[in-house]
């Protein structure tokens, strides 16, 4: 029924209608450069001339635009509204890279289906949302957005989150077009730096930035944005290999492509076009549907066809994917929102399930002499201190204007332990060298059987357009540190930040970290929660956290090479190390700890041989661990299971993540976890640009354990 409207209203249709329906505006919110101007959008809606506008927030704002594109637009074609609903509406929920670190899409399924309501509700049709940009770059500040390092829990969360924007039916009231972006390869910008360029094989871009935009396709995500980088040269925006040789032919995607703010138009200033008439030729014949903020195909779409480098059916094509969009949300059915149902906030329910996501996200780096969970019976006095222990900033990048801000971790601490006396000092501004405030904190700590110090990273300082080359805390704050620990009071940190921080030597003089990322609404009731062990935590890191700068990229997922790092022999010199610096790490990834302790048993296989040609047709192998929780209390850990291929034409990973478990265990409990494995796990991706996708026989080796550096393994034969 979808197609034979779209064809209809297509053969009614002028073609400055066609290219009207390309189009998308801002409204008066910015998130770019240049940006909002809402005379031009209701003129152009008014005009038929429109498609689609972001940045509208609010019902009634939304409903008053959508009236004069639905009632005085010639054909009467509804908008659609988009918007970054990143990591909440009005519930913001810990940022993606901390919800990644739960280990548990469930977590951020929560996050999308709350989000999806408030935002429906509001007028809002379509998120610019999940980020699923691999990345291996700390200093890029788009990190906090993304799920870290590895292709699979990318891919898991992604499926995830589309799954809770977009639910069964779109034209549902509570539910948004989910946006799968940046396509493709952004997470690898040279340096980290945002916009920026990346040269990628055939083989990586297939094997590791690829993988969780196919699933999200499979997933029925509704629309792909392109990403600000280069595909080896070739600009994302104008890539017809990745755009339409890929996603639309290969994959069969029949949704919308929509640039990213002013990409089209920039493929000037990238060297990409001559001018902004050839940009949106390139942009359009490569396969991008609707243009994000800029106007070039409008502007050109004409003249173009005119000319014959752009064809009918191409423009076509690009109106019936805006169209199916917008009969897919039920658009023309229903163009308004109801307003008196518009949700206003938070409510104790979303506040609540955004509080068990941000306990689930958080991860134990350290605890010496397990000084966590606090004795809360036994702690007369506390002294809580730090930039941001009383502060309302820890909701993360990309929050909406007006979010309720963060609950401080110092109120929260202060109504969980009411039998203690707390004390409170800043010491250092976030940002700031300032360091007279230090001696303060310094009393404070003196005073108290243990002190909370919550330091970090602020909010401002990771997202869009927020790159960092040092990563270590900022300003004064390694000093607030080594003054306070100097008091020999028990030290426990509370690290807040967007990306993997470099934490360098003050973590040898803390007796415990706990990354507690950008946690959202809920930061210091879920902080107070695993302080006082009422939360046990069981996050899991989904990045590297390096020692240095200089190491980057540092990432577990690495491909071997000849001359390898041998741990037992560090003083050997032909090797791949640095001469300055400890081999590996300061964390690595699927590191975390728990105040319970857990024994993982070897893996078995339930078979030690399987054909190539069997696992092609589909079949599988299952490996199954058993894990028994050994401590006093109930726990949860995170079951990780890696393969590796030891000898492939194409040099595989040291480790690929094919499989994870949070399992939550009492205390002396055992469990047997199970995983299934088949073609997708064994196999990889060659630098065909055709795609091929090979199992080659030999070993495969699947270790089991709770990080990517521990556990047992077992060999599969692929005959
Ligand atoms: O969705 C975002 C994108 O990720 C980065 N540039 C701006 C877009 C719209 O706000």
């Amino acid at each position: 029924a979808h197609e034979s409207r779209i064809k209809e209203l297509l053969d009614r249709m002028t073609v400055d209608e066609k290219f009207g329906q390309l189009q998308q505006l801002a409204w008066a919110w910015d998130t770019g450069p240049g940006g909002g101007d809402t005379e031009s959008a209701e003129t152009a809606a008014r005009e038929g001339l429109l498609g689609s506008v972001l940045n509208v927030v609010g019902a009634g704002a939304s409903n008053a635009l959508q009236r004069i594109a639905v009632e005085e637009s010639r054909l009467g074609i509804p908008l659609v509204f988009g918007l970054d609903v990143i990591h909440g509406f009005q519930t913001t929920f810990p940022i993606p890279l901390a919800q990644a670190a739960a280990f548990d899409p469930a977590v951020t399924e929560k996050d999308a289906e709350v989000s999806a309501r408030e935002a429906r509700s509001n007028g809002i049709h379509w998120t610019f949302s999940p980020m699923m940009d691999v990345t291996r770059e700390p200093r890029w500040g788009r990190i906090a957005e993304s799920t870290g390092e590895d292709p699979y829990l990318t891919t898991c969360y992604a499926v995830a989150k589309i799954r809770g924007y977009q639910g069964a039916d779109l034209t549902a009231p509570d539910r948004i077009a989910a946006c799968a972006k940046h396509f493709v390869a952004y997470g690898g910008a040279e340096g980290g730096r945002d916009y920026n360029t990346v040269d990628v094989s055939e083989q990586r871009l297939r094997n590791l930035y690829l993988p969780p935009f196919r699933a999200a396709v499979e997933a029925g995500a509704a629309t792909v944005m392109a990403g600000f980088n280069t595909v080896s040269g070739v600009p994302a925006h104008a890539n017809p290999h990745t755009l339409t040789g890929i996603l639309k032919e290969a994959w069969g995607f029949d949704g919308v492509v929509v640039s990213d703010w002013t990409g089209v138009q920039e493929l000037v200033a990238h060297g990409g076009a001559a001018n902004e008439a050839e940009a949106a030729r390139r942009a359009l014949t490569a396969g991008v549907d609707m243009e994000m903020v800029s106007t070039t195909f409008v502007d050109h779409g004409r003249e173009l066809l005119a000319a014959g480098t752009l064809s009918a059916e191409r423009l076509d094509d690009a109106v019936a994917r805006v169209l199916r969009l917008k009969l897919r949300l039920g658009l023309f059915e229903r163009p308004y929102v109801d307003e008196s149902a518009a949700l206003t906030g938070p409510t104790p329910d979303t506040r609540a399930a955004a509080r068990d996501a941000a306990g689930r996200c958080m991860v134990l780096l350290k605890n010496d002499d397990r000084v966590l969970p606090l004795d809360v019976p036994a702690l007369r006095s506390l002294a809580v201190v730090g930039p941001f222990a009383d502060s309302g900033d820890l909701l993360g990048t990309w929050t909406l204007p007006g979010a309720p801000a963060s609950a401080p971790v110092l109120r929260a601490l202060r109504e969980a332990l009411p039998y203690t006396s707390i004390t409170h000092a800043v010491g250092v501004a976030p940002e700031g060298f300032d360091t007279s405030g230090v001696p303060e904190a310094v009393v404070a700590a003196v005073a108290a059987d243990a002190v909370v110090l919550v330091v970090g990273e602020p909010p401002a300082l990771s997202g869009e357009a927020a790159v960092r080359s040092e990563l270590g805390l900022p300003g004064a704050q390694e000093r607030l540190i080594d003054a306070v620990t100097a008091t020999g009071r028990p030290c426990v940190v509370v690290l807040v930040g967007g990306r993997p921080l470099t934490i360098g030597a003050w973590a040898r003089s803390v007796s415990a970290i706990l990354m507690a990322w950008h946690p959202g609404i809920e930061a210091g009731p879920a902080v107070a929660d695993v302080l006082t062990g009422a939360v046990n935590p069981g996050g899991k890191l989904p990045v590297t956290f390096p020692r240095a700068v200089g190491q980057i990229p540092l990432y577990y997922n690495h491909e071997r090479t000849g001359r390898p790092y041998d741990p037992a022999a560090p003083e050997v010199k032909y090797v791949s190390k640095y001469l300055d610096i400890a081999d590996g790490p300061e964390f690595a990834f699927g590191h975390g700890l728990s105040y319970t302790t857990f024994t993982l048993g070897d893996p078995l296989l339930s078979r030690e041989w399987i054909g190539a040609r069997e696992l092609r047709e589909g079949a599988t192998v299952e490996a199954t661990v058993a894990v028994r929780n050994t401590g006093d209390r109930e726990g949860d850990s995170v079951i990780q299971l890696y393969v590796q291929d030891p000898a492939a034409a194409i040099t595989q990973p040291v480790r690929r993540l094919r499989g994870f478990q949070r399992v939550r265990l009492a205390a002396g409990e055992e469990r047997e976890v199970r995983f299934t494995l088949g073609a997708d796990d064994f196999g990889y991706w060659t630098n065909d640009p055709a795609g091929t996708f090979t199992v080659e026989p030999g070993e495969i080796h699947i270790h089991t354990g709770d990080s990517s550096r521990t556990g047992a393994r077992r060999t599969l034969q692929i005959t």
